[in-house]
Protein backbone atom coordinates (compact mmCIF):
# COMPACT_ATOMS: atom_id res chain seq x y z
CA UNK A 1 0.00 0.00 0.00
CA UNK A 2 1.47 3.87 -0.83
CA UNK A 3 2.02 5.66 2.04
CA UNK A 4 -0.58 8.36 3.11
CA UNK A 5 2.45 10.91 2.42
CA UNK A 6 2.62 14.55 0.78
CA UNK A 7 6.57 14.57 0.15
CA UNK A 8 7.55 18.42 -0.25
CA UNK A 9 11.41 19.14 -0.97
CA UNK A 10 13.11 21.99 -1.99
CA UNK A 11 16.71 24.02 -0.64
CA UNK A 12 16.81 26.06 2.38
CA UNK A 13 13.89 28.94 2.60
CA UNK A 14 11.81 28.06 0.09
CA UNK A 15 8.70 28.17 2.03
CA UNK A 16 8.55 24.00 2.47
CA UNK A 17 7.82 23.95 6.38
CA UNK A 18 4.93 26.62 5.60
CA UNK A 19 3.59 25.44 2.56
CA UNK A 20 3.35 21.83 4.56
CA UNK A 21 1.87 23.20 7.96
CA UNK A 22 -0.93 24.66 5.91
CA UNK A 23 -1.57 21.71 3.80
CA UNK A 24 -1.25 19.30 6.43
CA UNK A 25 -3.41 21.71 8.56
CA UNK A 26 -6.17 22.15 5.65
CA UNK A 27 -6.35 18.28 5.03
CA UNK A 28 -6.66 17.27 8.87
CA UNK A 29 -3.03 15.52 8.31
CA UNK A 30 -0.10 16.03 10.72
CA UNK A 31 2.98 17.83 9.11
CA UNK A 32 6.78 16.44 9.67
CA UNK A 33 9.72 18.60 9.26
CA UNK A 34 12.32 16.11 8.82
CA UNK A 35 14.57 19.10 8.89
CA UNK A 36 14.00 19.68 12.55
CA UNK A 37 15.11 16.15 13.37
CA UNK A 38 19.04 16.56 11.81
CA UNK A 39 18.65 20.09 13.43
CA UNK A 40 17.71 18.06 16.57
CA UNK A 41 20.62 15.66 16.14
CA UNK A 42 23.32 18.72 15.10
CA UNK A 43 22.12 20.43 18.77
CA UNK A 44 22.19 17.16 20.90
CA UNK A 45 25.56 16.22 19.22
CA UNK A 46 27.24 19.99 20.22
CA UNK A 47 25.81 19.75 23.57
CA UNK A 48 27.08 16.13 24.24
CA UNK A 49 29.54 15.62 22.03
CA UNK A 50 31.12 19.09 21.44
CA UNK A 51 33.23 20.81 18.34
CA UNK A 52 34.16 18.15 16.08
CA UNK A 53 38.24 18.00 16.01
CA UNK A 54 38.14 18.08 20.06
CA UNK A 55 37.49 13.98 20.16
CA UNK A 56 40.86 12.50 19.57
CA UNK A 57 38.98 9.12 18.72
CA UNK A 58 36.88 11.08 15.96
CA UNK A 59 36.42 9.05 12.23
CA UNK A 60 36.49 11.54 9.38
CA UNK A 61 32.96 11.85 7.91
CA UNK A 62 33.73 11.51 3.62
CA UNK A 63 32.75 14.35 1.90
CA UNK A 64 32.19 16.51 4.54
CA UNK A 65 36.03 17.09 5.35
CA UNK A 66 34.68 17.23 9.24
CA UNK A 67 35.21 14.89 11.75
CA UNK A 68 32.58 13.34 13.91
CA UNK A 69 32.42 10.22 15.92
CA UNK A 70 30.21 9.33 13.96
CA UNK A 71 29.08 5.43 15.31
CA UNK A 72 28.68 7.70 18.69
CA UNK A 73 25.95 10.09 16.99
CA UNK A 74 23.59 7.56 16.40
CA UNK A 75 24.21 5.71 19.69
CA UNK A 76 23.71 9.44 21.70
CA UNK A 77 20.40 9.90 19.42
CA UNK A 78 19.27 6.52 20.75
CA UNK A 79 20.30 6.99 24.56
CA UNK A 80 19.48 10.83 24.82
CA UNK A 81 16.67 9.76 22.98
CA UNK A 82 16.13 12.47 20.19
CA UNK A 83 12.45 11.37 19.19
CA UNK A 84 9.74 13.29 17.23
CA UNK A 85 6.26 13.74 19.61
CA UNK A 86 2.96 14.18 17.93
CA UNK A 87 1.44 17.38 19.88
CA UNK A 88 -1.78 18.62 18.03
CA UNK A 89 -0.80 17.23 14.60
CA UNK A 90 2.58 18.42 14.73
CA UNK A 91 5.62 16.25 15.11
CA UNK A 92 7.83 18.50 17.57
CA UNK A 93 11.49 17.68 18.34
CA UNK A 94 12.53 16.39 21.59
CA UNK A 95 15.93 15.98 23.34
CA UNK A 96 16.02 14.42 26.24
CA UNK A 97 12.40 14.85 26.98
CA UNK A 98 12.81 18.13 25.66
CA UNK A 99 10.78 20.35 23.40
CA UNK A 100 13.86 21.68 21.04
CA UNK A 101 12.10 23.51 18.85
CA UNK A 102 13.22 26.81 18.96
CA UNK A 103 17.17 26.02 20.05
CA UNK A 104 17.61 23.92 17.16
CA UNK A 105 16.89 26.89 14.95
CA UNK A 106 20.03 28.64 16.75
CA UNK A 107 23.02 30.14 14.22
CA UNK A 108 24.86 27.41 16.03
CA UNK A 109 23.27 24.84 15.11
CA UNK A 110 22.52 26.07 11.47
CA UNK A 111 26.20 26.34 10.59
CA UNK A 112 26.91 22.78 11.25
CA UNK A 113 23.40 20.71 10.10
CA UNK A 114 24.67 19.69 6.88
CA UNK A 115 27.56 18.21 8.15
CA UNK A 116 25.38 15.76 10.29
CA UNK A 117 23.03 15.57 7.92
CA UNK A 118 25.78 14.30 5.39
CA UNK A 119 26.73 10.92 7.76
CA UNK A 120 24.90 8.25 5.94
CA UNK A 121 24.32 6.25 9.50
CA UNK A 122 22.63 9.34 10.66
CA UNK A 123 20.18 9.51 7.63
CA UNK A 124 19.61 6.27 8.05
CA UNK A 125 18.48 6.55 11.70
CA UNK A 126 16.32 9.82 10.81
CA UNK A 127 14.46 7.89 8.01
CA UNK A 128 13.44 5.48 10.33
CA UNK A 129 12.04 7.55 12.42
CA UNK A 130 10.02 9.40 9.75
CA UNK A 131 8.99 6.27 8.76
CA UNK A 132 7.72 4.60 12.14
CA UNK A 133 6.42 8.24 12.17
CA UNK A 134 4.42 8.00 9.40
CA UNK A 135 2.98 4.45 10.26
CA UNK A 136 1.48 5.01 13.14
CA UNK A 137 -0.74 8.19 12.25
CA UNK A 138 -4.35 7.06 11.51
CA UNK A 139 -4.85 10.19 8.74
CA UNK A 140 -1.78 11.19 6.72
CA UNK A 141 1.43 13.35 7.25
CA UNK A 142 2.85 16.26 5.17
CA UNK A 143 6.54 15.55 5.24
CA UNK A 144 8.88 18.22 4.42
CA UNK A 145 12.89 18.02 3.41
CA UNK A 146 15.37 17.92 0.88
CA UNK A 147 14.78 13.65 0.20
CA UNK A 148 11.51 12.83 0.90
CA UNK A 149 10.36 12.42 -2.56
CA UNK A 150 13.76 10.74 -3.74
CA UNK A 151 14.78 8.35 -0.77
CA UNK A 152 12.50 8.42 2.33
CA UNK A 153 9.27 7.85 0.83
CA UNK A 154 9.56 7.65 -3.01
CA UNK A 155 6.16 5.65 -3.30
CA UNK A 156 4.19 8.75 -1.84
CA UNK A 157 1.21 9.79 -4.25
CA UNK A 158 2.02 13.43 -3.97
CA UNK A 159 5.38 14.98 -4.72
CA UNK A 160 5.87 19.12 -4.83
CA UNK A 161 9.65 20.45 -5.39
CA UNK A 162 9.47 24.07 -4.75
CA UNK A 163 12.11 26.34 -5.15
CA UNK A 164 12.58 30.40 -5.39
CA UNK A 165 15.53 32.51 -6.41
CA UNK A 166 18.12 32.88 -4.12
CA UNK A 167 17.43 36.72 -3.58
CA UNK A 168 14.12 36.35 -2.67
CA UNK A 169 14.54 33.31 -0.28
CA UNK A 170 17.07 35.47 1.11
CA UNK A 171 14.67 37.75 1.63
CA UNK A 172 12.26 35.65 3.26
CA UNK A 173 14.50 34.51 5.62
CA UNK A 174 15.37 38.20 6.76
CA UNK A 175 11.92 39.41 6.93
CA UNK A 176 11.15 36.23 9.43
CA UNK A 177 13.78 37.45 11.61
CA UNK A 178 12.34 41.17 11.55
CA UNK A 179 14.17 44.20 11.35
CA UNK A 180 15.11 46.68 8.65
CA UNK A 181 16.94 44.43 5.74
CA UNK A 182 19.69 46.12 3.97
CA UNK A 183 21.56 45.16 0.83
CA UNK A 184 24.73 43.72 2.80
CA UNK A 185 22.84 41.74 4.85
CA UNK A 186 20.66 40.32 1.97
CA UNK A 187 24.07 39.18 -0.11
CA UNK A 188 25.20 37.62 2.91
CA UNK A 189 22.14 35.68 3.92
CA UNK A 190 22.15 34.77 0.10
CA UNK A 191 25.62 33.62 0.13
CA UNK A 192 25.07 31.66 3.29
CA UNK A 193 22.04 29.71 1.62
CA UNK A 194 23.80 29.35 -0.92
CA UNK A 195 26.42 27.58 0.63
CA UNK A 196 24.34 25.33 2.61
CA UNK A 197 22.01 24.56 -0.56
CA UNK A 198 25.65 23.43 -2.42
CA UNK A 199 26.50 21.40 0.52
CA UNK A 200 22.79 19.23 0.41
CA UNK A 201 23.15 19.02 -3.54
CA UNK A 202 26.89 17.35 -3.63
CA UNK A 203 26.47 15.30 -0.65
CA UNK A 204 27.43 11.38 -1.66
CA UNK A 205 24.22 10.14 0.08
CA UNK A 206 20.50 11.26 -0.88
CA UNK A 207 21.40 14.78 -2.19
CA UNK A 208 19.01 17.50 -2.35
CA UNK A 209 17.46 16.96 -5.63
CA UNK A 210 13.75 16.57 -7.21
CA UNK A 211 11.83 13.39 -7.67
CA UNK A 212 11.45 12.85 -11.36
CA UNK A 213 7.50 12.64 -10.92
CA UNK A 214 7.64 15.68 -8.51
CA UNK A 215 5.74 18.89 -9.53
CA UNK A 216 8.20 21.42 -9.50
CA UNK A 217 7.32 24.77 -8.19
CA UNK A 218 8.94 27.80 -8.35
CA UNK A 219 7.53 30.27 -5.55
CA UNK A 220 9.90 33.05 -6.30
CA UNK A 221 6.98 35.27 -8.04
CA UNK A 222 3.94 33.39 -5.93
CA UNK A 223 3.07 33.79 -2.28
CA UNK A 224 2.09 31.46 0.34
CA UNK A 225 -1.39 31.38 -0.22
CA UNK A 226 -1.26 30.13 -3.85
CA UNK A 227 2.22 27.48 -2.74
CA UNK A 228 -0.88 25.77 -0.58
CA UNK A 229 -3.69 26.34 -3.05
CA UNK A 230 -1.64 24.53 -5.78
CA UNK A 231 -0.01 21.78 -3.62
CA UNK A 232 -4.15 21.27 -2.43
CA UNK A 233 -4.84 21.08 -6.13
CA UNK A 234 -2.48 18.59 -6.50
CA UNK A 235 -3.55 16.05 -3.58
CA UNK A 236 -7.30 15.96 -4.58
CA UNK A 237 -6.00 14.89 -8.04
CA UNK A 238 -3.55 12.27 -7.10
CA UNK A 239 -4.72 10.84 -3.01
CA UNK A 240 -7.39 8.28 -3.74
CA UNK A 241 -11.01 9.09 -1.99
O1 LIG B 1 15.00 22.41 6.28
P1 LIG B 1 16.12 22.83 7.22
O2 LIG B 1 16.88 24.03 6.73
O3 LIG B 1 15.67 22.99 8.62
O4 LIG B 1 17.12 21.58 7.20
C1 LIG B 1 18.30 21.58 7.96
C2 LIG B 1 19.36 20.73 7.26
O5 LIG B 1 19.00 19.36 7.31
C3 LIG B 1 19.60 21.08 5.82
O6 LIG B 1 20.78 21.84 5.65
C4 LIG B 1 19.76 19.77 5.12
C5 LIG B 1 19.31 18.73 6.09
N1 LIG B 1 18.16 17.97 5.63
C6 LIG B 1 18.41 16.87 4.85
O7 LIG B 1 19.56 16.62 4.51
N2 LIG B 1 17.39 16.06 4.47
C7 LIG B 1 16.13 16.34 4.83
N3 LIG B 1 15.15 15.53 4.45
C8 LIG B 1 15.86 17.50 5.60
C9 LIG B 1 16.89 18.31 5.98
Amino acid sequence: MRPRVIAIDGPAASGKSSTAALVAHRLGWAHLDSGALYRAVTLAVLDNLGEPGALKESLAVPGSGATWPVQQIVALAEELPVRLVLVRDVFRPEVAGVDVEEPIRSDRVTRRVSEIAAIREVRHWVNVQQREAVLGHPRGVVVDGRDIGTVVFPDAPVKVFLTASPAERARRRLAQRGGRIDPDQLRREAETLAARDHADATRPVAPMKPAADALLLDTTQIDLEEQVRQVLALAREKLPG
